[in-house]
């Protein structure tokens, strides 16, 4: 079933939980492609009820022409959910912005011991305050047992975590695999956007990352990011914004390797106007 209003979605679910279903919750801002629908299997697994929000969020963006440009596909997307997974175990909640945020959309602001202040937190003012304030409110509303989130977005996952942490929300988190094209270029909705020749030098990004990742093995950190800078410097279409290697607990980019860490090499890069997001664990 859709609902457009949290009270209605909010009435379903109590009844539900009442029967002591397990309730599996994915939030997307719609545009949906399989790298959301893998979240969703997952869910699926593990639970009784799949509650999908599709909610173009607007205090996340720090841009307003990135913004008005999110593609918005909302009956492609209900019937898509409903060709996967059937109608019966379902429910999907396509809100307004009203009945978000009443009559001014405005974020509330949150602090995440400093996963908030590198990459994402620092290129987009606000981004994770925004991600903070829908991602409680639609906590609250659906009150789920477990989230799905995706690599993909693998800043924006472990601040969920500490989102939940530090509010003692009553869900579990759980991180999937990044879902890619068969080229490599990972799954987002903003690659609508791109032209099909730029969706094949696209591919330079999952490139880049690999080649980062074998000559890390034998490398600094410094020398690695040096290498993948000269990469994109000699790259006509794709214009770097950054490419880090952080702890992927802390987040913090690190200049030396320590053994007891796990790194992740993570990476945004332009192309026709299209800003693309990326990452790879190296160890
Ligand atoms: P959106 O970009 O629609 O993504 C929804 C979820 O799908 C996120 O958890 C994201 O990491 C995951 N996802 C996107 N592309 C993926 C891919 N190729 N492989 C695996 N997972 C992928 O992220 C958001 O929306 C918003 O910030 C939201 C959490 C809904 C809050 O507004």
């Amino acid at each position: 079933m859709v609902f457009q209003t949290h009270i209605k979605l909010t009435a379903q679910i109590e009844s539900l939980k009442n029967k002591n279903l397990k309730i599996g919750f994915v939030p997307t801002m719609g545009a949906l492609h399989a790298g959301h629908i893998s979240l969703m299997q997952e869910a699926m697994k593990s639970n009784d009820i799949l509650v999908v929000s599709i909610f173009v969020n607007p205090t996340q963006f720090d841009n307003a022409s990135d913004l008005s440009k999110y593609p918005r596909t909302l009956k492609n997307d209900t019937n898509l959910i409903y060709n996967h997974f059937g109608e019966s175990n379902v429910l999907i909640y396509t809100p307004n912005v009203e009945d978000i945020y009443g009559d001014r959309a405005v974020a509330k602001s949150y602090q995440y011991d400093g996963l908030e202040l590198v990459m994402e937190g620092a290129n987009r003012p606000g981004h994770f305050d925004g991600v903070g304030t829908i991602l409680e409110f639609l906590f609250q509303k659906v009150q789920p047992d477990y989230a799905y989130f995706g690599e993909k977005d693998f800043q924006q996952l472990q601040i969920v975590k500490k989102l939940v942490e530090k509010l003692h929300l009553p869900v579990k988190i759980i991180g999937c695999p990044i879902k890619r094209e068969a080229h490599g270029l990972a799954m987002s909705s903003r690659n609508e956007r791109l032209s099909p020749q730029a969706r094949e030098e696209a591919v330079f990004i999952i490139q880049s990352l690999e080649k980062a990742k074998a000559y890390f093995k034998n490398h600094s950190i410094n020398d690695t990011v040096a290498m993948v800078q000269k990469l994109y410097a000699k790259n006509k279409n794709l214009e770097l914004e950054y490419f880090t290697i952080a702890s992927e607990e802390t987040l913090i980019p690190v200049k030396r390797k320590y053994n007891k860490h796990t790194y992740r090499a993570f990476i945004v890069a332009h192309l026709e106007g299209v800003r693309l997001i990326d990452n790879m664990r190296l160890s």
